[in-house]
């Protein structure tokens, strides 16, 4: 079964879509902020298979600098045997959410350093790195540079601290540089960043004047030399970026990102021809580095850069910034536990619309499972399924392929196109709902004691909508998807979809 049309499907097939999540820092335990990102691209994904495009789904962990030298110290443990246990957590997590992605790299692993140092050569040579002295405040939280505009009252935003001074030797990058071509880029669309306001965010940011920036830290051990002076080491950001090239398995050689046409066929990567990216998904943390430092190490290199950035939004819980010290974080194994894997995955995505802010609580979470879930699409398939069960025979997917689907699939498509992922899932409730009344409108109850063929053509009609609902909610909901197409063809139900949860 595929929502599209054979000659829909035909005009897509040979279109590639690769997408990729931030490298969330090792230290880290996987929280909610994570899983949200990490499942909307897990969705983005689904989608674009399940439309017969090659997908490439790329997740990761960033390992290098202070934070996690800082981190891996406290724990005792050598900085590699931390980052090694550290990592399983996120792919646990990545698992019990069902995230299906193509590779998970690993910024400490060979093919990724050995490319790192291979291209920092390469702007060493091409004359974009320079030797020089930094001083200037830092945030270790962010592993940013910041200026005194970026702080509230003297501290980090993002992190309530107050940045520490850094003063050492430096080697920078010729950012400023690129500055003209950034505007015209972003100007053009042709580095689409999304929503609009981010990307004039990024902008005015720009206009303001680009500065270089440095790229090396004398005193942090943890991370990768480099090749041109072995008392430095890379700064975390330009290490971390290069995985949306290395977790393609790219070595370093600008040389062997050819367009996909001219690299059909030659001896190359085989998934180097997913380059560039086609989304690159992340929060409003991280959107000036990725609108600024990535897009200028990628022109530097002659490389193609990426298509869209998508800008989703930061979830607050019960008004407040998550954090460690109040106590309030929402882990997804907690969400998994009460919800269910698909519940999670429905709830995080349908709760705010992504690319604005969310704020969320344990009390709206789970009214809205029991509205949506419970009450909504597991009444709709309980209801309909028992209903028919009172018709002899009562009918089956294979007795009645003439389902009339009624989801415009257009529509889906353009808001997948669009990253409206809760307005496709909003849609689709309202059809829920829709069916839901229809029902008690029609008195069906009623129907099918004594009207069987008006019920017959009643029960047709919703079995066909549950059918095409069942397809559209498959990438947000792979395992609800194939139960729901399970029970409509045996017109058997044994447990509910959803169990009601109280509190
Ligand atoms: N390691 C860098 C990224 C390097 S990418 C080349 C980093 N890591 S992080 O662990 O701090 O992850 C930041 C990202 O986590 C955000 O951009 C977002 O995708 C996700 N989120 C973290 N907290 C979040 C919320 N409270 N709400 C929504 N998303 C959040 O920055």
């Amino acid at each position: 079964m595929n929502i599209f049309k054979p000659e829909e499907r035909l005009s897509n097939l040979l279109m590639k879509f690769y997408i990729t999540t931030p490298i969330y820092y090792v230290n880290d335990r996987p929280h909610l902020g994570h899983a949200y990102t990490t499942i909307a691209a897990d969705v983005l994904a689904r989608y674009h298979r399940q439309k017969g495009d090659e997908v490439f789904f790329l997740v990761g962990s960033d390992e290098h600098g202070a934070k996690i030298e800082e981190a891996a110290k406290e724990s005792g443990y050598l900085p590699q045997v931390f980052c090694d246990q550290k990592v399983k957590t996120f792919k646990k997590a990545w698992q019990s959410l069902n995230i299906d992605y193509d590779n998970f790299i690993r910024t400490s692993s060979q093919i990724h350093k050995s490319a790192v140092k291979k291209t920092l050569q390469i702007l060493w040579d091409k004359g974009f790195i320079y030797k020089g002295y930094y001083q200037g405040l830092y945030c270790r939280g962010c592993e940013q540079y910041k200026t005194e505009d970026d702080l509230v009252k003297g501290l980090c935003p993002f992190h309530q601290k107050k940045p520490e001074l850094l003063k050492e030797k430096s080697y920078f990058f010729k950012l400023s540089q690129f500055q003209d071509e950034l505007i015209k880029k972003i100007s053009k669309n042709e580095f689409l960043i999304e929503p609009e306001e981010r990307k004039n965010e990024v902008l005015s940011f720009i206009k303001r004047g680009l500065k270089d920036i440095s790229i090396s830290r004398q005193k942090v051990k943890w991370g990768i030399p480099l090749p041109f002076d072995k008392k430095q080491t890379t700064y975390v950001w330009i290490d971390a970026f290069l995985n949306y090239l290395t977790g393609l398995g790219w070595d370093g050689d600008p040389a062997k990102i050819l367009p996909r046409a001219k690299s059909r066929g030659k001896n190359l990567v085989p998934n180097l021809q997913f380059w560039p990216p086609d989304l690159q998904l992340m929060a409003k943390d991280i959107l000036r580095v990725h609108g600024t430092i990535w897009p200028g190490l990628l022109l530097a290199l002659n490389i193609d850069l990426p298509k869209k950035l998508f800008i989703h939004g930061f979830f607050t819980i019960n008004g407040q910034k998550m954090s460690k010290s109040l106590g309030n974080i929402i882990w997804p194994e907690e969400l998994v536990k009460k919800f269910g894997v698909d519940g999670t995955r429905y709830l995080l995505i349908s709760i705010a619309y992504f690319g604005q802010d969310g704020d969320i609580s344990w009390q709206r979470l789970t009214e809205k499972y029991n509205a949506d879930l419970a009450n909504g699409l597991g009444n709709l398939l309980s209801r309909v399924v028992k209903l028919n069960q009172k018709l002899t025979p009562y009918l089956t997917r294979g007795k009645n392929q003439k389902y009339i689907p009624n989801i415009k699939n257009n529509e889906i498509q353009k808001l997948f196109d669009e990253v409206k992922l809760k307005e496709i899932l909003d849609q689709i409730w309202q059809q829920i709902a829709w069916a839901n009344k229809y029902i008690e409108k029609k008195k069906l109850w009623e129907l099918v004691k004594d009207k069987k063929e008006e019920a017959k053509k009643i029960l047709i009609e919703l079995l066909s909508l549950i059918t095409e609902i069942s397809e559209t909610i498959k990438p947000f909901m792979p395992e609800t998807s194939e139960r729901i197409f399970k029970i409509i063809e045996s017109g058997q139900i044994k447990k509910p979809l959803f169990p009601k949860i109280s509190g």
